[in-house]
């Protein structure tokens, strides 16, 4: 094991971080809260830099990166082509208020490899275009009842940050769970939240409630819950419901989208949507997002009575276009999915048999572009719910055994781990060698660990 320096200097800037920055981070979700990290370490850690599969921290330790920003980093950290692309954009001036050619041609892009893009309008954040994708659906259909589902992240936006995380669950399936202060009751309202994968009771909820019900949003991989996919036929099922009582159906594609096939879920699983949203990984980690949408729905985007307004300053700036036209030409050529398929595959498989040598119940579970390892007893992992059935005590020891020998993977275990064009051969012997290695130091005592190795 190569020796870790320690994450003092992550410390000391986190320490003076709490002084400006509430909680001492710019998102939430990078404030880590594993127990066996945070006793050893600093609640968050700070980046020196990153390039291709690898990531150093600012006290110098480098890691193999298979958190990749939570997903957006398809190709490798600082990728030439985009780099170029972005650079050669920037030169021109970084945004006009006004339109670009580089708009039409990313427009046209999406239009070629999005199976339900008939359309696309361009923002900046995830968060944005599931905002929009929402409004778009409500003005459409003239209703304003929205169907999500627990476990499903569309991001920080009022509308639907209900029942994403940690919600109790002895509570009702149907009742949503607000995760944050400050979501307006009015909200809350507006929002039923349904159980994944059960076709019985998003059937029954649909024909209830579809009177005042606009869309029904969904992951179609579950992105942030440890990528647990589909029944067979049940997204199909989605669609053919919301075809039937009158509803959208919204793919929130800013994970899958890219990761699991050229053309996002949708293309692998081969349903159309009627909108979807894109982000991450069409950037290669430029901000910028996409809701793509048959022609019909896009339509009701404009000025004016009978219109759904959208819009945002930065909203297909030129260097986000770039960065995208660019990603998408990379990705577009064959071999970056064999990689990432092939990669990807052989780590899951390395993975599962770890622990089975370890005699750890646990499945693997996802696509080889994302996917993540759940401890379990259980045969299946279908929904939200069935996650309260995984060892978190093991995931939280393993996320930091792994950290202290060069694997990054996410600490919270609902995120997935994501593979790259970038990662190597080399990368993957050492990721399977040290994964070995971490399992069997996860497995002593943490009492143990704490005195042999950070008595100083
Ligand atoms: C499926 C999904 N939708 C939306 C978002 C929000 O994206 P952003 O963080 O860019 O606002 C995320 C973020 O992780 C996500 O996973």
């Amino acid at each position: 094991m190569r020796s870790h320096k320690g994450f003092s200097k992550s410390l000391r800037l986190y320490e003076e971080a709490l002084k400006y920055i509430p909680a001492g981070v710019s998102s939430n979700a990078r404030l880590w809260a594993n127990p066996f990290v945070c006793s050893f370490a600093a609640c968050t850690i700070f980046i020196e830099r990153a390039f291709g599969s690898h990531i150093w921290d600012v006290d110098g330790n480098e890691y193999i990166d298979y958190r990749l920003a939570f997903g957006p980093v398809i190709l490798g950290h600082s990728y030439p082509a985009v780099h170029r692309a972005v650079h050669k954009a920037d030169e021109k001036g970084t945004v006009y208020g006004l339109d670009n050619e580089l708009e039409v041609k990313l427009a046209k892009l999406l239009c070629r490899v999005v199976p339900n893009a008939e359309m696309t309008r361009f923002a900046n954040s995830g968060t944005e275009a599931t905002m929009h994708a929402l409004r778009i659906a409500r003005g459409y259909t003239k209703k304003e009842k929205v169907i999500k589902f627990e476990g499903h992240y569309h991001g920080a936006h009022d509308y639907l940050l209900f029942s994403t995380q940690h919600m109790p669950f002895t509570a009702n399936i149907g009742k949503p769970h607000p995760q944050s202060l400050g979501i307006p009751e009015a909200i809350k309202k507006l929002v039923i939240t349904e159980r994944w994968n059960d076709f019985e009771r998003i059937e029954k909820t649909v024909k209830k409630n579809h009177r005042h019900t606009a869309a029904v949003i969904t992951e179609p991989v579950m992105g942030n819950a440890a990528a647990i996919p589909p029944k067979p036929g049940y997204l199909k099922h989605l669609k053919e419901l919301c075809e039937k009582y009158d509803l959208l159906l919204i793919f929130d594609e800013v994970k899958t989208g890219f990761r699991l096939a050229m053309g996002g879920a949708q293309e692998k699983f081969k349903i159309k949507p009627h909108l979807a949203t894109f982000s991450k990984s069409m950037g290669n980690g430029y901000p910028i997002a996409a809701i793509t949408g048959i022609r019909d729905v896009m339509e009701i985007i404009g000025k004016g009575p009978g219109h759904v307004v959208h819009g945002g300053t930065f909203a297909g700036n030129p260097v986000s276009m770039a960065a995208s036209i660019a990603t998408i030409e990379e990705l577009r050529k064959r071999k970056v999915f064999n990689h990432i398929n092939n990669y990807g595959s052989k780590l899951m498989r390395g993975l599962g048999d770890i622990f089975e040598k370890g005699k750890i119940s646990a499945i693997i579970q996802g696509y080889p572009g994302m996917f993540m390892y759940v401890p379990t007893k259980k045969k299946e992992i279908t929904n939200y719910r069935d996650l309260g059935a995984c060892d978190v005590n093991l995931c939280g020891r393993l996320q930091y055994e792994l950290l202290l020998r060069g694997i990054m993977i996410e600490e919270d275990f609902e995120e997935p781990m994501y593979t790259c064009f970038s990662h190597s051969k080399k990368d993957l012997q050492k990721t399977l060698a040290t994964f070995e290695e971490a399992m069997k130091a996860a497995k002593i005592p943490r009492s143990a660990v704490k005195a042999a190795r950070f008595r100083k």
